[in-house]
């Protein structure tokens, strides 16, 4: 079978893995990355033997590409899928998908438009064990759904530099939620603040309320001195956890706990399988443009209650 022609924007410490992993996989053949630190973009290239660019622009003449990683600094993220898709290409773009809300919507209507595949990079979907999860939320066997609790806490990636921990951390958790309820939420309310950081909000905590009484609760932060994740979904006859580094599941029953176990699998590597498979299949993938755009407006929406220090109605 014919490999599917990918290459990579934006070659830094998640680019990287991003080459790796198609130049591992059967379904993909790396063509080329690119990225306008000269430097880091040759030193990729040769550690994967690919074809080397600093403007993606002309990467994107290259009609081997047919598939594109975008993987920049999130505030470039969205000129830079815009770019792949008018040139034609299939783009995965990284979290938080764009720095707004509109940017993102240009993204949906331009994949759209193009009959292009756009998925976002909510890497969380592919842990070993999630599915399990949606799954034991949608049968009901852990009851009904009462709550869900989300901890991602670490100290500052100081590579980060251009969006806050809600769009760059809690933006996972948020579209976990809407995953896992199959649902989306009619409220949120949030408190940030920064402690550290001079010009984005360092923690957050942040509430989401659904319609028929159940809400989730996410707390990040870049303070943590050590690095947690996890997930507690609490159901009215159980409650399952998930250990998002560990990968991790346990189910919490009245008279047991029992803890399913996966093999541990690198998430990303199926998360561009799947990408690479929805593409050559011509299937929908399970993370969609809209997924990406509807986390998006509900971070900003949590931006916005802090800032105004009251509860904000999602549309
Ligand atoms: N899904 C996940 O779990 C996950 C994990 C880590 C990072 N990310 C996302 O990946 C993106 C990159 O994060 P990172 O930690 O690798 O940052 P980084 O700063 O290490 O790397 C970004 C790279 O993009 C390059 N770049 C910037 N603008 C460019 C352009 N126009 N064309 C080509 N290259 C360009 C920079 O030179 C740099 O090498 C961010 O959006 C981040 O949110 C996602």
């Amino acid at each position: 079978m014919k490999k599917l022609g990918v290459a990579v924007v934006g070659t830094g410490f998640w680019g990287k893995n991003h080459a790796r992993v198609y130049k591992e996989l059967a379904s993909t053949e790396l063509v080329a990355i690119c990225d306008v630190n000269a430097e880091r973009a040759k030193s990729v290239a040769d550690q994967f033997g690919v074809k080397v660019y600093t403007d993606s622009t002309r990467m994107l003449k290259n009609k081997e590409v047919e598939a594109v990683s975008i993987c920049t600094w999130s505030t470039v993220l969205a000129k830079e899928a815009l770019k792949a898709l008018k040139a034609g290409k299939h783009v995965l773009v990284e979290k938080p998908m764009a720095s707004d809300t509109k940017k993102a919507e240009k993204l949906l209507k331009t994949a759209e438009k193009n009959d292009l595949h756009l998925t976002v990079g909510f890497l969380m979907r592919f842990i070993p064990g999630m599915l399990h999860i949606r799954e034991a939320v949608e049968n009901k066997k852990i009851g009904e759904l009462v709550c869900a609790t989300a901890k991602r806490v670490s100290q500052w990636p100081e590579r980060i530099g251009d969006v806050g921990v809600v769009k760059d951390t809690a933006i996972h958790d948020i579209d976990v939620m809407r995953y896992i309820a199959n649902e989306d939420p009619i409220t949120v309310y949030a408190k940030t603040g920064s402690m550290r950081h001079r010009k984005f909000e360092d923690y957050a905590q942040i509430m989401l309320t659904y319609k028929d009484g159940k809400s989730a609760f996410i707390e990040s932060n870049w303070l943590t001195p050590y690095k947690t994740r996890t997930l507690t979904v609490t159901g009215s006859d159980a409650i399952m956890r998930l250990d998002y580094i560990t990968q991790e599941l346990w189910i919490e029953e009245t008279k047991e706990t029992l803890q399913p176990r996966y093999p541990w699998q690198e998430p990303l590597k199926l998360e561009l399988q799947h990408f690479a498979e929805c593409i050559t299949e011509k299937k929908k993938p399970l993370i969609t443009a809209a997924d990406g755009l509807k986390a998006l407006q509900i971070a900003e929406a949590a931006l916005q209650s802090s800032a105004k220090n009251r509860a904000i109605k999602l549309r």
